[in-house]
Formats: structure tokens, C-alpha cells, sequence
């Protein structure tokens, strides 16, 4: 028969495994499609160079910039003047599952 002591020390075994496991999981480095990201997902810009002022704030910005141009306040060709498609609109949006945009080449 199981002692009261086995048991509490047995749920803490589990317990500790269990938060081990959560550690390891937290530390593993996925990809995302983010600015100063690493790996193929990263957002690259040219060093240096600054974001217009309609970009501002960014957050703001990366959730509505489809509105703004669906409203044809900018051309989507406007954008490439400082965004290369291919490392900075469409790793995100094959992230995303949203459709491709063109990379005007
Ligand atoms: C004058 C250069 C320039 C133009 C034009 C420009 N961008 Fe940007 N964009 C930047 C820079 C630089 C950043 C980096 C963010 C910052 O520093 O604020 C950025 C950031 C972004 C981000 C956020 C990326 C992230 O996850 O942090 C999105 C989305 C974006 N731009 C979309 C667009 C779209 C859509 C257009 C066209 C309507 C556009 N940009 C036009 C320079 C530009
Ligand atoms: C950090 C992620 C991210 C980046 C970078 C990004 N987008 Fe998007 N974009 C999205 C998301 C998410 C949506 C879809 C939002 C929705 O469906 O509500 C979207 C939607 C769009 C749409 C509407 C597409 C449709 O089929 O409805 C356009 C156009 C667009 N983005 C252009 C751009 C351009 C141009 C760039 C690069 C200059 C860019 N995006 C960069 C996340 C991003």
C-alpha cells in the first residue's frame, strides 16, 4: 500500500517532469516571419532604412495595410520601392496562408 509521503512524492516526479518539458518546448526557436527574425521566415529590409510615415505605429500598420490598399490609398507596386516581395511580404504571407503578392521583377 501506497504511504501518503510516495504519493506527494510521486505527483511532484510528475509535476517537475512536466515543467521540464514545458522549458525545453519554450526554448525551441521557431521561425517567424518577423523583423530582425532569424531563419528563412525573417523579414529583410535594407540596412538603414527608414519606414514612411504612414508605417507608424508598425503594429497598426501590419494589421491594416491590406485595408489601405484595398481602399487604393497605395499601390501595391509603391510598396516595392523599399520591400522586396520575395524576404519581406510574401514569407509572411505564405506564414499566414494569405495570397501571394507580385513581386513586380
Ligand atoms: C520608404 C520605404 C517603404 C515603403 C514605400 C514601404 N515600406 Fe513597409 N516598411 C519599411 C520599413 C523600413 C519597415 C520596417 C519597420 C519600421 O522600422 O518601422 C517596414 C515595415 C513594414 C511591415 C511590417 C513588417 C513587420 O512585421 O514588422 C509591413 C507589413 C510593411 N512594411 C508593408 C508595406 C506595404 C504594404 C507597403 C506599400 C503600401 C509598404 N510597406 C511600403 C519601408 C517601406
Ligand atoms: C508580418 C506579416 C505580413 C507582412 C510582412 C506583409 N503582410 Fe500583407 N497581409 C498579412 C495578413 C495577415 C493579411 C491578411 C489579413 C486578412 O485576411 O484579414 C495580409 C493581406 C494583404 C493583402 C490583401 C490580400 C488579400 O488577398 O486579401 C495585400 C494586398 C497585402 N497583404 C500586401 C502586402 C504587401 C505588398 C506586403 C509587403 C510590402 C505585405 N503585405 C507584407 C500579413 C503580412
Amino acid at each position: 500500500m501506497k504511504t501518503r509521503l510516495t504519493r506527494i512524492v510521486s505527483s511532484l516526479a510528475i509535476m517537475a517532469a512536466l515543467l521540464m518539458v514545458m522549458v525545453v518546448a519554450g526554448c525551441d526557436r521557431v521561425s517567424k516571419p518577423e523583423l530582425k527574425g532569424e531563419g528563412p521566415l525573417a523579414l529583410t529590409l535594407p540596412e538603414g532604412m527608414l519606414s514612411p510615415e504612414y508605417h507608424q505605429p508598425v503594429e497598426y500598420w501590419k494589421t491594416h495595410h491590406m485595408d489601405i490598399i484595398a481602399h487604393g490609398d497605395y499601390e501595391k507596386q509603391e510598396c516595392m520601392l523599399c520591400h522586396d516581395a520575395n524576404t519581406s511580404c510574401n514569407n509572411c504571407h505564405e506564414y499566414v496562408g494569405v495570397a501571394t503578392v507580385e513581386t513586380y521583377e
